[in-house]
């Protein structure tokens, strides 16, 4: 695990851009795995940016999301995939076709996890893989838990999930309780992963996955076993390393 620290969230931003650029430059048609948050906005600007300016081309790229919300239709505004068509999908040159995130409305959802891993590995698995972190220790939708789940499964939300998502929500009651997420065995064969982290509410678990022990109680700490992974940090996202 290589740990690079920025000196703010648009310099983290820029660094993991890079790395996407450098990806798709030498791979066109890679598949790369992308997660919602606050946190890769910045990433998705900068590859907009970038793509915008002639530097990087996603006509043959193709993308999985790591989660969606069980329940949310893909056009409800506070839907992962709303979330991915505002913040890049629609400002770059992706085919709509070749963007996956789950269906979180799909009648039989076990049967949707079940498809949407063999469709990701159907496609090669993903090259590169980006992660935010949750104030719990989560990627994805893995929350604390006694065994580290494989493959892309339903999860109930944490209550401090729940809290920390409520706030792109009108009232904490409309945040869903419940979404489909890929599972640890699916992040971790993710050719390379991005991990980046910002602002001090990440402090501590950005120490928990870096220092501590490996356990599924922080489900981050598991990238500690991957032999690809970069995480990039702002100061306070650092500042108890
Ligand atoms: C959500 C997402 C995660 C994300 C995390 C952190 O729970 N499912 O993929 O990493 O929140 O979000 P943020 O980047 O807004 O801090």
């Amino acid at each position: 695990m290589r740990v690079v620290t920025a000196r703010d969230y648009d310099q983290m931003s820029r660094k993991a851009a890079f790395i996407f650029a450098a990806q798709l430059l030498r791979k066109p048609d890679s598949v790369l795995g992308l997660a919602t948050g606050d946190t890769p906005k910045g990433l998705y600007r900068e590859l907009i940016r970038m793509h915008r300016e002639g530097d990087i081309d996603f006509s043959s790229a193709s993308s999985f999301n790591l989660d969606e919300y069980v329940g949310l239709r893909p056009d409800d505004p506070q839907s992962y995939r709303h979330y991915m068509r505002e913040q890049l999908f629609s400002h770059v040159n992706i085919r709509p076709e070749s963007t996956r995130v789950p269906d979180g409305t799909a009648g039989d959802l076990d049967a949707e996890c079940v498809r949407y891993e063999s469709a990701l590995r159907s496609a090669g698995g993903a090259d590169i893989q980006v992660l935010g972190l949750g104030t719990d220790g989560h990627i994805g939708f893995n929350e604390p838990d006694q065994e580290f789940p494989a493959a892309t499964h339903i999860v109930r939300l944490d209550e401090s999930t729940i809290e920390a998502n409520s706030r792109f929500f009108r009232s904490r009651e409309e945040v869903p309780t419940m979404a489909i997420t890929m599972g640890i065995g699916t992040i971790m064969s993710a050719r390379s992963i991005v991990l980046l982290a910002s602002g001090r509410s990440k402090a501590e678990p950005v120490r928990g996955m870096v220092r501590g022990p490996i356990t599924p109680r922080l489900p981050a700490s598991v990238l500690q076993l991957h032999p690809d992974v970069i995480v990039i940090l702002d100061e306070e996202a650092a500042s108890l390393l």
